[in-house]
């Protein structure tokens, strides 16, 4: 097997020694004591692999991997839910996270017992790639999924960007509202003002972490595809044009008339494409399925870079769409000693452990079945 010529870095451990769920999804009660390295999940489909996933994924974002709303996350006919972790730092330091939804009070967010005013300081204080099955909609779905992508990634780099990116939305969607009833020239201009303030901001950030992604998916994508083939992510953005004040006043009649901002950084788009073409419609579902993989792994060499901590990664359905050449190599890459803790689920016991045995994988194994989870 061909290997990854990447420089190992080591970074900071910071990983989840234990995880206690009430009312999570299908999950009444779980605690979980967890390896620093490899988490096997393994059960039958609708079992709960994902729900433990999303919980850790909770504890480090504040909101699910996939669902719309926190009530969504609470088990049916109950009122709240509660996930805590246990972390261990540098120095054996532990730190604990508790989330709690309940219907009526609302999502409490607590780190060493004290709360948070703001959810957003959270959020990238324990760093997390999650690699999903529902990725795909990243190549599939329309550009608005994958700005949410975008967004996400960065506001755990840059809390400042966070920032940015939430009053940049405030003002749009103030001025759309605006735009409904008036097409006063002086409250349009003031708008535009703000919205170029907050919106260059934007698009710096977001162009400068695509220039630094560039490259690394590139590199991991040959890596998992050996050499086969090669692939190009890039940023396109109408302020690669002009200034977001001009593009504004170029467009302020459009929008008069459409009652509808139609120019912005809320227009940009990532351009994936294989061998020169689009990935949507040109890649295969291996293919397509390794990009992403190149994608989280660029994503997770940066935060790791970053914050100097190796972020916690959950490999939900490992061998989803890939072949066993291209799970091997990734699991020779994630064992290197760069990466920290891995979440890994699938429904195949058997096929888990026999790829893990050959790559020489120490790891431990749950088995969870209708939202049980036992070692
Ligand atoms: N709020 C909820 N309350 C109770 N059960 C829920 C809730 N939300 C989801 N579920 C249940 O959780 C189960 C799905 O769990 P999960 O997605 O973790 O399965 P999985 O083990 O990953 O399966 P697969 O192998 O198909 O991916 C489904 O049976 C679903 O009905
Ligand atoms: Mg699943």
């Amino acid at each position: 097997m061909k290997n990854c010529n990447f420089v190992v870095q080591i970074y900071f451990v910071m990983w989840l020694k234990r995880l206690s769920l009430i009312n999570f999804k299908n999950i009444r009660q779980a605690d979980i004591d967890l390896s620093e390295r490899f988490n096997c999940f393994v059960g039958d489909n609708g079992a709960g692999k994902t729900n433990v996933l999303d919980a850790v994924y909770y504890l480090s974002m504040s909101k699910s991997a996939f669902t719309m709303t926190d009530g969504q996350s609470v088990s049916h006919g109950e009122d709240f839910f509660v996930a805590e972790g246990t972390y261990v730092a540098e120095s054996e330091r532990q730190e604990s996270v508790n989330c709690t939804f309940s219907r009526k009070g609302g999502k409490i967010l607590k780190r060493n017992g004290k709360e948070y005013d703001r959810l957003a300081d959270h959020v990238g204080s324990f760093p997390l790639v999650i690699v999903s099955p529902r990725d795909t909609e990243l190549i599939m779905d329309a550009a608005d999924e994958r700005r949410r992508y975008l967004n996400g990634f960065i506001s755990q780099l840059d809390r400042s960007y966070l920032a940015s990116m939430m009053r940049y939305n405030a003002v749009l969607a103030e001025r759309n509202r605006f735009l409904k009833g008036s097409s006063d020239e002086q409250m349009l201009l003031i708008y535009d003002m703000q919205l170029a303030e907050h919106g260059t901001k934007v698009y710096e950030r977001r162009g400068a972490v695509v220039e630094q992604m560039r490259g690394l998916v590139e590199e991991y994508y040959r890596y998992l595809s050996e050499d086969k083939e090669t692939v190009e992510i890039a940023y396109r953005s109408e302020l690669e044009q002009m200034p977001l004040s001009e593009l504004l006043l170029r467009s302020r009649e459009r929008d008069i008339i459409n009652q509808f901002t139609c120019s912005g950084v809320h227009r940009d788009d990532l351009i994936f494409k294989i061998g020169g073409y689009p990935l949507r419609k040109y890649g295969s579902q291996g293919q397509q399925k390794s990009f992403l993989m190149a994608l989280k792994l660029a994503q997770f060499r940066m935060l790791a870079e970053h914050t100097q901590e190796r972020p916690i990664l959950l490999l939900d359905d490992l061998f989803d769409k890939l072949d066993i050449g291209r799970v091997q190599r990734l699991l020779s890459l994630v064992s290197a000693e760069e990466f920290g803790q891995i979440f890994i689920t699938d429904c195949n016991k058997l096929r888990l452990e026999d790829t893990l045995l050959s790559a020489g994988v120490e790891y431990k194994l749950f088995k969870v079945e209708a939202g049980e989870v036992m070692l």
